[in-house]
């Protein structure tokens, strides 16, 4: 080749490589959310979550302490044809006094169906929407949220999502200490909060214990109250609840987790009730990913993935979802480390936008039991479609709301072999003391 052709050629691979190069964004600034002020008894960072069949937990907070726990509500805008009223909790840590915080169950609610609430008596009226009693139910997936501008980028992209029930695998306002931000946190997620459940697990940023002064996790279980009680757990930390035909697992990285620790024993009373029957898809959460090949948080989940992850594959668990590590990661069905068809698809989705950026590394060559990874904010989509299929999809903020940067159709292992051929092993596992 001349000299001369040979260089335009080089000139123009090398131009085309530039224009295909993903330019990974910026981190963004940390959200500003001033204080509005308003009477003391005005209901602020309004949330809501699953309480147990056909019944919903609002969640809110007042300045005013004797403000009352009440909820009106119906199916009528400004029509409240039934109330209940809750209780309150509040905490202090150091400097800082939460205000009162109000947690009032309503219900029995139909399915699917939107509903109008007020609480306290004054203030504005939400607006929420049931879940379905059955199939297709669309859940929204986005941990590590914290409250930057990328924060606010993937909340404005789930709210274009037609979903039920947001989940999120931990690390919610990177408040870390300083508990306003909590308050500017609730502030910031009401929008989604009060018109769709949240089910959170917590992260290592909900910790918060301070040696010889704080116990951990105060701010997080008097603000984030999950349906424990309501599924036999005596800890906010770990819980479980049924949703249109699948059953989902919110367990504690943070939480004691080997076989003789009281969350190992409420795992196996929790699987013991599941009737794949009834619910024929098995989800589990949690917040420290056991299959991650991000230089980040590397190997942080070993330990708890060698006490549970036998009991998890022995329950033909279809679904893990973790956080922590900022980015996205997919994994092909896999046990013990290696590929395998009767094992679970762990999906990594930490990159929610939180203050601390993403993360960028990894490990390579990619390990084979890893499908898809990307450092980028977005989040995802899983509709499940009937009880033998679910679409997952994830999507980058940098994105719009349609495109999907990664997807896949996932089949419940309840129609496989392996669900048959595990049952004695199941049976097993859950009789031993
Ligand atoms: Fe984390």
């Amino acid at each position: 080749m001349e000299p001369k052709l040979l260089l335009m050629v080089l000139f123009i691979v090398s131009s085309t490589a530039a224009a295909a190069q993903y330019i990974r964004p910026l981190p963004r600034k940390a959200l500003h959310l001033p204080w509005d002020s308003k009477s003391s008894s005005y209901p602020q960072q309004v949330h809501i979550s699953l309480a147990g069949d056909r019944h919903m937990r609002v969640t809110w907070i007042t300045d005013d302490k004797s403000a009352p726990s009440t909820v009106e509500y119906g199916t009528l805008p400004g029509q409240y044809d039934s109330v209940a009223d809750g209780e309150t909790t509040s905490y202090s840590y150091l400097f800082y006094s939460s205000g009162t915080i109000h947690h009032t169950v309503i219900g029995p609610l139909e399915y699917n169906y939107v509903y109008y609430y007020r609480c306290g008596g004054q203030g504005p009226e939400f607006q929420l929407k049931t879940p379905p009693a059955q199939f297709p139910i669309t859940f929204a997936v986005a941990g590590d949220l914290g409250q930057t501008g990328w924060t606010k980028s993937t909340l404005d992209h789930i709210d274009q999502c037609k979903y039920n029930v947001h989940l999120l695998p931990g690390d919610l306002s990177y408040a870390d200490y300083i508990q306003h931000r909590w308050d500017s946190f609730g502030r910031l997620v009401q929008p989604l909060a009060s018109a769709r459940p949240w089910m959170v697990t917590q992260g290592n940023h909900e910790v918060e214990s301070i040696p010889l002064l704080k116990d951990g996790f105060v701010s997080y279980n008097s603000r984030w109250k999950m349906p424990f009680e309501e599924s036999g757990s005596n800890s906010n930390l770990y819980y479980s609840f049924e949703v249109a035909g699948v059953h989902i697992i919110m367990l504690g990285s943070y939480a004691d987790y080997d076989e003789y620790s009281e969350q190992y024993r409420w795992l196996k009373a929790d699987l013991s009730k599941v009737d794949r029957k009834r619910t024929p898809w098995l989800f589990v959460l949690f917040h420290v990913p056991w299959y991650n090949s991000n230089t980040a948080h590397q190997g942080e989940g070993a330990d708890m993935m060698t006490a549970m992850e036998p009991l998890l594959y022995a329950a033909s668990v279809d679904l893990v979802l973790a956080g922590h590590v900022h980015a996205y990661e997919r994994s092909k069905r896999v046990y013990n480390g290696r590929p395998d068809p009767c094992g679970s698809v762990h999906i990594t989705i930490g990159d929610g936008g939180n203050k601390e950026g993403l993360a960028a590394r990894y490990i390579n060559p990619q390990p084979i039991w890893s499908e898809f990874r990307e450092s980028s904010f977005g989040h995802g989509e899983l509709k499940v479609v009937n009880s033998t299929h679910a679409f997952w999809s994830w999507h980058r903020n940098d994105d719009d709301e349609p495109v999907k940067s990664d997807d896949i159709w996932i089949s419940s292992l309840t129609g496989s072999e392996c669900f048959d051929q595990k049952r004695n092993e199941l049976r097993n596992k859950l009789m031993t003391p």
